[in-house]
């Protein structure tokens, strides 16, 4: 409490020269700093470049000029962290009740004694310290939050590039293990963009199918080399091994669980709308639109591109082949957009 006194700065201002100089002497005795200002013009200029230093004004309710209400007003508007004591004439403690509703931390009737004047600063600098104080603690917890919220977003950033990382590095793996299928898993991803784009799908779910294309072959890891690169038609038993690669593939996955939003892109990009295809058959609307987007821009990609066993179609026999299967391979309504939005040109 002593220090307080030391080191607080307190402004009076009243346009009485007589009162201004004995409130400063009962001030400076008890060790406050203290400036006088004789009418609220001064006052605001003193504010307007050092109010950060100011702790307490006491201001005279009736001057010429601007009235001790008025600058109330002002001060609680621009500084509200200084406490303002109203001096009031004696014969005019209403004026006083007003000013403490006005949000004036309290009122004195001139003349002041030595005594209340004191035990009032005293009472509201203690307040002012507390809720300044306060106020600093919430700032702080403000920033604090706010720091954690920065470093959670690093962190999720790095969590987010070690994930497009690993899916990269899953997604070369395949292209370096099936030589004819180099930049297949980029294409397909970026023809199935395109697709669910023209879907107006959420972003999220675009960022799904955007990755979950990029890995939906994963399984091919599982298959030997021999029988993926084979140049010559496969046997049934061959055939029916490189059909599990769906399944490898989901199983691959299984270990991590920031893929597991691509485990139905992974497991069904093969089934087909009429149910004939594989690993489970499904049919119709059991086969997410999203998987159903990845299908198309599969096969699309695999049959504009040159394969171990046959080459490229051109574009013009494959888009007649696609509208031959649509609703039976291809779900309807992603061959329509397909073809209507020219997708194929991408
Ligand atoms: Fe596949």
């Amino acid at each position: 409490m002593e220090r307080l006194e030391v080191t607080s700065h307190v402004v009076v201002t009243d346009d009485d020269s007589a009162i201004r100089k004995v409130l400063q002497i009962f001030l400076q005795k008890s060790g406050y700093i203290v400036t006088l200002c004789k009418n609220g013009e001064e006052l605001l200029q003193l504010l307007e470049v050092s109010n950060t230093t100011v702790d307490l004004i006491f201001l005279d309710i009736k001057m010429p000029g601007l009235s001790g209400l008025e600058l109330l007003e002002i001060i609680q508007q621009k500084y509200p962290l200084i406490p303002v004591i109203m001096l009031t004439a004696f014969n005019d403690l209403d004026t006083g009740m007003k000013a403490m509703r006005l949000g004036a931390k309290d009122y004195l009737a001139k003349p002041v004694s030595r005594e209340i004047l004191l035990t009032s600063a005293r009472r509201i600098l203690a307040e002012s310290a507390s809720s300044r104080s306060e106020l600093a603690k919430q700032v702080k917890a403000i920033a604090h939050q706010k720091e954690l919220e920065n470093q959670l977003q690093i962190a999720l950033g790095t969590i987010d590039k070690v994930t497009r990382a690993t899916l990269l590095a899953f997604s070369e793996t395949i292209e370096q293990k099936d030589a004819y299928t180099k930049g297949h898993c980029n294409r397909v991803s970026i023809i199935s963009v395109a697709i669910a784009k023209a879907f107006r799908l959420p972003p999220e779910s675009i960022l799904v199918i955007e990755e979950g294309a990029l890995l939906h072959d994963i399984g091919k890891i599982g298959i030997s080399e021999q029988i993926l690169n084979k140049s010559s038609t496969l046997t049934k038993e061959e055939y029916e091994i490189i059909k599990m690669h769906p399944v490898y593939g989901e199983r691959i996955i299984s270990h991590i669980e920031l893929f597991q939003p691509y485990r139905s892109i992974i497991r069904s990009h093969h089934e087909r709308i009429d149910g004939k295809g594989y690993p489970d058959g499904l049919k119709g609307e059991e086969i997410p639109l999203s998987v159903a987007m990845v299908s198309l821009a599969d096969a699309f990609d695999s049959m504009t591109s040159d394969r171990a066993y046959r080459s490229a179609m051109s574009v013009e026999i494959v888009l007649e082949e696609i509208k031959l299967f649509s609703g039976t391979q291809f779900h309807p309504d992603v061959v329509d957009v397909f073809i209507d939005k020219e997708l194929y040109l991408l």
